[in-house]
């Protein structure tokens, strides 16, 4: 059973976290809306979606007609106004704080008085974004991680003002979605940021002070504390501009050393070492 009422899902943003939760939304049989800022764009996102449903069917873990009805419910549009009808919108746009204050105001004036209205911010403040609407109260944050089809978490995240009804909603989806979810208060990296952005900064420091190179330091955490995979190829994974802006976030809140991003990343963030989507971090992908 769909969360009471939500029948249609806006996703703002069709980067590699916006995709993957509108992977989500399609398979969990939710009609939904795309949007991003080029249909080149948009055109490319779905491409990435189709090709992970392929890779389902070609494994038997959903069949082609099933393939053909997920694709079926997403569309793609440019416009914010396409997100009218939608009941909940989840954003995933840029991390920063200025533009996405910017979307939920303008939001607000499109979907209906009761849609809910959901950031998937990794480090920012949910209660901050809610502010510049004149409705944080239908505000909450839904922290997807990297890649969100195959992760199984989600961090439901209440900011100060956000209601019981849209935690309620918020739950209810991500429940459907098939998802852990864990809810929190709006704290700085809410749970597993908190801890994980200052281990990793931990682990990249690691590589100095040991001299030792990425793929040792990985083999080390992955044969050693059992991790799916090693820090070096986690912080490619995520994206090192993407770590470091969180790093500069959570150190800008909490003032704690660890949080404040290693050195050695800002600079192969500076030199566009940006990991697996820039085809070189740590590791060079073909
Ligand atoms: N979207 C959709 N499907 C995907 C995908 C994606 N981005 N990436 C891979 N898949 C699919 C592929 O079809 C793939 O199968 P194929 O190779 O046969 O086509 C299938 O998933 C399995 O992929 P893998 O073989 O790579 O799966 P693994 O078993 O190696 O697991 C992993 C991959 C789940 C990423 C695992 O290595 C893992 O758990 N790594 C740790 C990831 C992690 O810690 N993420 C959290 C990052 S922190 C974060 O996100 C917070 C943020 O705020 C910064």
């Amino acid at each position: 059973m769909a969360p009471a009422g939500i029948k249609r899902i806006g996703v703002v943003g069709l980067g590699a976290m916006g995709a993957g939760i509108a992977q989500l939304a399609i398979e969990a049989g939710y009609e939904t809306v795309g949007r991003e800022v080029t249909a080149e764009l948009g055109n490319s996102a779905r491409d990435r979606i189709a090709h992970f449903l392929q890779r389902k069917v070609d494994k038997d873990r959903m069949t082609a007609a099933e393939r053909e009805s997920a694709l079926d419910a997403l569309s793609l549009t440019t416009e914010l106004g396409a997100f009218a009808d939608c009941d909940l919108v989840v954003e995933a746009i840029v991390e920063d704080l200025a533009p996405k204050r910017a979307l939920f105001a303008e939001l607000e004036g499109i979907v209906r008085p009761d849609a809910v209205l959901a950031t998937n911010t990794s480090a920012l403040s949910v209660t901050e974004i809610a502010a510049a609407t004149t409705r944080p109260d239908r505000v909450v944050g839904l922290h997807f991680f990297n890649p969100a089809p195959l992760m199984p978490l989600v961090e439901v995240v209440r900011a100060e003002l956000t209601s019981d009804e849209a935690v309620a909603t918020a739950l209810g989806v991500v429940e459907r979605f098939g998802k852990v979810a864990v809810p929190c208060h709006d704290t700085p990296g809410f749970v597993v940021n908190r801890v994980l952005i200052p281990l990793l900064n931990d682990c990249v420091r690691v590589l100095d002070e040991s001299r030792v190179e990425p793929q040792a330091l990985d083999a080390a955490m992955t044969s050693g504390a059992a991790w799916p995979m090693g820090p070096c190829a986690l912080l490619d994974l995520v994206g090192i501009d993407v770590h470091v802006h969180a790093s500069e976030a959570l150190y800008g809140r909490l003032r704690e050393p660890r949080m404040a991003p290693p050195p050695r990343l800002v600079a192969m963030r500076d030199a566009g070492l940006l990991g697996r989507k820039a085809g070189r971090g740590f590791y060079s992908y073909g």
